[in-house]
């Protein structure tokens, strides 16, 4: 059975993967604790004992402001850690599937970025996953690293669940009109990485870097929006909402400056892997009326079983 390795199974996609890769091979998700990536012994010692076919890395320093003030940390974790992984991986001929961020664009492009546009990341955190990036191509193993964008699901922080928490705690909220992304919910990253893999042949042949987030894009203005509408339907619940209103980041200033349009063309993952997302809209209902109880529930208490180191 093929044996598949996800370090950070503790993360919104790391715990969506457990799921999503079962029904592909022997899930083998770790925690920090079994393999620290600031520490390069534990990445490749791991790697020498389990043996995958296949490594999908999960985890990542994901903290923007943060890592404006501890960089070092940052690059380790984005920067160095994903060459380790991609050099062992080489090592024993399995394939790494890595996650990256349209952060690593400065997002002044006026039509959606191609992969092979030039990133100049405005942050610390877009620069430490371009040199993850980098570094794992350098290597020149079988590789595919996904450029995606705004992850939420119901686990950690993430501005779905923060938008709903503050807009039932005030009654107005003021939220950013200039930055655009294409929000995705963890679990359709995690099964579009599982379609992807269901290909796994080709990427040898197709070893690269791919954007894969939702079709479509909104502002974080319009996203909270349509967070708090959507939610409104899905729950039956009228009243107690904030209105939301527009600003610039100018006027909400944060350690880490961010991109204001980095929106990506996805049409390469379609192209190469048939692999195909829903529209952001489509993906938010759906994991919103698993929240309110009124689907499904968006995630099962705990992911389904998955071996461990
Ligand atoms: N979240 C987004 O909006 C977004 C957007 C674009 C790209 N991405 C990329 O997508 C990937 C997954 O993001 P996510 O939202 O699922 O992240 P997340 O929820 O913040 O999870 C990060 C995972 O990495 C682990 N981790 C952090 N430092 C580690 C270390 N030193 N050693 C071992 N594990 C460590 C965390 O473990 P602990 O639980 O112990 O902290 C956690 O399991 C990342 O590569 C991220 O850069 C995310």
């Amino acid at each position: 059975m093929t044996t598949i390795l996800v370090p950070g199974k503790t993360g919104q996609v790391g715990w969506e993967l457990q799921g999503a890769l079962a029904p592909l091979g022997n899930v083998l998700a770790l925690d920090r604790g079994r393999m620290d990536l600031t520490n390069t012994d534990s990445i490749r010692r791991v790697i020498r004992e389990a043996k995958p076919e296949i490594i999908v890395n999960a985890a990542g320093y994901t903290t923007v402001d943060e890592a404006e003030s501890e960089p070092e940390l940052a690059m380790q974790v984005n920067g160095v850690a994903p060459g380790i992984m991609a050099e062992e991986a080489k090592r024993i001929g399995a394939l790494l599937v890595h996650y990256s961020t349209d952060y690593v664009y400065d997002g002044e492009l006026n039509r959606p970025y191609l992969e092979d546009d030039t990133p100049r990341p405005v942050n610390v955190y877009g620069a430490s996953k371009l040199a993850g990036e980098r570094a794992i191509e350098a290597i020149g193993g079988a590789y595919v690293i996904l450029r995606t964008s705004w992850v939420y699901s119901n686990r950690r922080t993430n501005f779905v669940l923060t938008i709903l928490r503050l807009a039932r705690e005030n009654k107005e909220l003021k939220v950013v009109d200039d930055q655009a992304g294409s929000p995705i919910w963890a679990r359709a990253l995690a099964e579009a990485t599982a379609d992807l893999l269901r290909r796994k042949d080709l990427i040898p042949a197709h070893s690269g870097i791919y954007h894969l987030s939702a079709a479509g894009h909104t502002s974080r203005y319009e996203f909270a929006k349509t967070i708090i509408r959507i939610m409104r339907e899905v729950s039956g619940i009228a009243d107690g909402w904030a209105s939301v209103k527009p600003i610039t980041s100018d006027q909400y200033p944060l350690p880490a400056k961010r991109p204001r349009n980095p929106v990506t063309d996805k049409d390469k993952v379609q192209r190469v892997f048939g692999v195909e997302m829903p529209r952001w809209e489509d993906q938010l209902r759906d994991f919103l009326a698993g929240l309110s109880g009124t689907a499904p529930p968006a995630e099962a208490a705990e992911p389904p079983a998955a071996g461990s180191l």
